[in-house]
């Protein structure tokens, strides 16, 4: 008797003493810190704030600084700096990483048909996915980018989908991890990837990280296989996955997937999250589809002009829209860059709407909070998670440290028109992830960087050399049923011939 309840007045005390001394705890103080207002649903800004992280989580947003300091708390002085969400990319291949700088002339039947996971996997092991998906995350994390949704197509062999999971586990980052499955040619099917899937599941290591496991899948339409679709979809709920995301691109590009196509199944309407990937001709039943079930799309926008997905019917369609990337390799990796481009790009377009009537505009159609809460608060919404993309307690501890006496910086009032208009990534002092300092002092501070570094050179060294040494694709004369055909090319230097010859491959 007397023992047992020794123990259980110690058990209390020790817990007593663990909060006390705050195990774990960072205390950003007195900085600028957007914030997000719940009740408003926006954002707000709090000058001289302060935030206090414990472990994971934002357990307190102050509005001046705390009369006491929580004991054993780390002190980050904010004076002069701008805390911020980290970014959330709703779309990205991270395992192509060693392509870099490559494919800058691309085209996307080119792609298709020199840098995809159709090909890839004949010159790749795993080795190279693993050096690859993790530089490409160390690159995101020093960009900002916290959370990531993968549409993992290096699922190619066991070997390779774990090599590219353990990538995400050590990198740190937040990574939606869609496991994707489709058929390659003269290597695997479908069929064969379902245990592959299962055994992802098991992988050590997988639970006590940000990683989470989800699915990626562009069979939904046209003719979709019903039976592959059930099966994947009986793997989805069994394995409870985070998200499910598709390539959706309607029009002459022919890769459906549409909210209709995938409704006419009776799998829009469910618990899991479902992201469609640029949904460029978007139909309006699509978008009350969405709308309807609270599904999401993710605008990339420099992918969309890079490749010519376009966005012709994305201004509209907003409300239900977050940002990725999609192919690094082909630019940067910062959703920052794409937020500013899509700001500019919709008020264009929305400008252009006024300007083809004759008339002119008397308001601005689009402000820089509007592309920051999609840059950020959509892209938890996008992954239905309240806790990620946002300052405000029971948060994620994902954040940004900016330094606000940067030359770009210097002068601002606007803390969030001074990142979404005049920040770049090197005015990022540092990261948070899931309550972990991984860049600090602008440098990487994650402790896998120098070897990570060390490899991705050499292993992006020898693959860039037999990538140049296969001879680029013709291009076919058709693609899906359409005639593929050269639009106008543009020429800076009058006919003279463009550019510098073949190094961009
Ligand atoms: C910030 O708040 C602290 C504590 O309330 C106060 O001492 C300090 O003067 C404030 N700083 C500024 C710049 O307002
Ligand atoms: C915080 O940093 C500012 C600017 O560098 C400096 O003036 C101030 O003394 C620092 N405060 C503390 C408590 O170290
Ligand atoms: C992959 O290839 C590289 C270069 O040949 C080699 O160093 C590495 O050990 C290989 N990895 C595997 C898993 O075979
Ligand atoms: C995979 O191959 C099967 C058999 O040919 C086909 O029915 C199915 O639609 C394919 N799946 C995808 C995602 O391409
Ligand atoms: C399924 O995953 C969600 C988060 O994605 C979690 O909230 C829920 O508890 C999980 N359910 C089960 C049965 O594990
Ligand atoms: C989806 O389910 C919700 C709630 O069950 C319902 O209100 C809504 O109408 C459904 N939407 C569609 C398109 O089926
Ligand atoms: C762009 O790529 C094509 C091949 O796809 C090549 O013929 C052309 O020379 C490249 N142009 C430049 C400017 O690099
Ligand atoms: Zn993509």
């Amino acid at each position: 008797m007397r023992t047992v309840n020794r123990i259980a007045i110690l058990s209390v005390f020790l817990t007593a003493v663990s909060t006390l001394s705050s195990a774990g705890s960072i205390l950003f103080r007195g900085g600028t810190v957007v914030a997000f207002n719940k009740q408003t649903q926006g954002l707000q800004v709090i000058r001289n704030g302060s935030v206090l992280v414990t472990n994971d989580r934002i357990a307190r947003v102050f509005e001046s600084a705390p009369a006491k300091t929580p004991l054993g708390a780390e002190i980050v002085n904010m004076t002069g700096k701008i805390l911020t969400p980290g970014f959330i990319d709703t779309h990205r291949h991270g395992w192509q990483t060693v392509f870099k700088t490559m494919a800058s002339n691309t085209t996307l039947i080119e792609f298709f048909g020199r840098y995809s996971s159709f090909v890839a996997p004949f010159f790749w092991n795993a080795t190279d996915v693993y050096d690859s998906q993790l530089a490409g995350l160390y690159e995101a994390i020093n960009a900002g980018v916290t959370t990531s949704l993968d549409h993992a197509t290096h699922t190619w062999s066991k070997d390779a989908a774990e090599a590219g999971l353990q990538a995400c586990i050590d990198s740190g980052a937040r990574v939606f991890w869609g496991f994707t499955f489709a058929n390659i040619t003269g290597l695997i099917t479908v069929e064969q990837l379902y245990p592959v899937f299962r055994a992802m599941a098991k992988k050590p290591g997988l639970k006590d990280s940000p990683t989470t496991l989800g699915i990626a899948y562009d069979g939904w339409g046209p003719n979709p296989n019903v039976g592959e679709i059930n099966n994947i979809m009986a793997l989805a709920r069994e394995l409870n996955v985070s998200v499910i995301t598709t390539h959706s691109l309607q029009g002459p590009w022919g890769f459906n997937n549409s909210p209709e196509d995938i409704h006419a199944l009776n799998y829009l309407n469910i618990s899991i999250p479902i992201v469609f990937s640029h949904a460029s001709f978007l139909t309006p039943t699509g978008a009350d589809l969405l709308r309807s079930t609270n599904q999401y799309i993710s605008i990339t926008p420099e992918s969309e002009m890079h490749y010519g997905q376009t966005h012709p019917v994305s201004y509209s369609i907003q409300d239900q829209a977050s940002l990725g990337v999609d192919t690094h390799i082909t630019f940067s990796t910062d959703i920052l860059t794409q937020a500013r481009i899509w700001l500019q790009q919709a008020r264009y377009e929305r400008y252009l709407d006024v300007l083809e009537e004759n008339k002119l505009p008397r308001s601005n159609p689009m402000s820089a909070e509007q592309a920051f809460l999609l840059a950020t608060r959509h892209g938890g919404l996008a992954l239905r998670r309240n806790d990620l993309g946002i300052i405000a307690e029971g948060a994620k501890a994902d954040l940004v440290v900016w330094d606000g006496t940067s030359p770009a910086l210097l002068g601002w009032v606007d803390p969030v028109a001074a990142v979404i208009l005049h920040a770049s990534v090197g005015d990022i002092d540092g990261v948070l992830v899931d309550g972990k300092w991984a860049k600090r002092g602008g440098k990487l501070v994650a402790k896998g960087w120098p070897q990570a570094r060390a490899r991705f050179v050499q292993t992006a060294q020898r693959l860039q050399g037999v990538w140049r040494s296969l001879p680029l694709p013709e291009p076919p004369a058709e693609f899906n049923g359409r005639q593929v055909v050269d639009p106008v090319q543009a020429d800076v230097l009058r006919g003279l011939g463009n550019g510098y010859g073949n190094i961009h491959i």
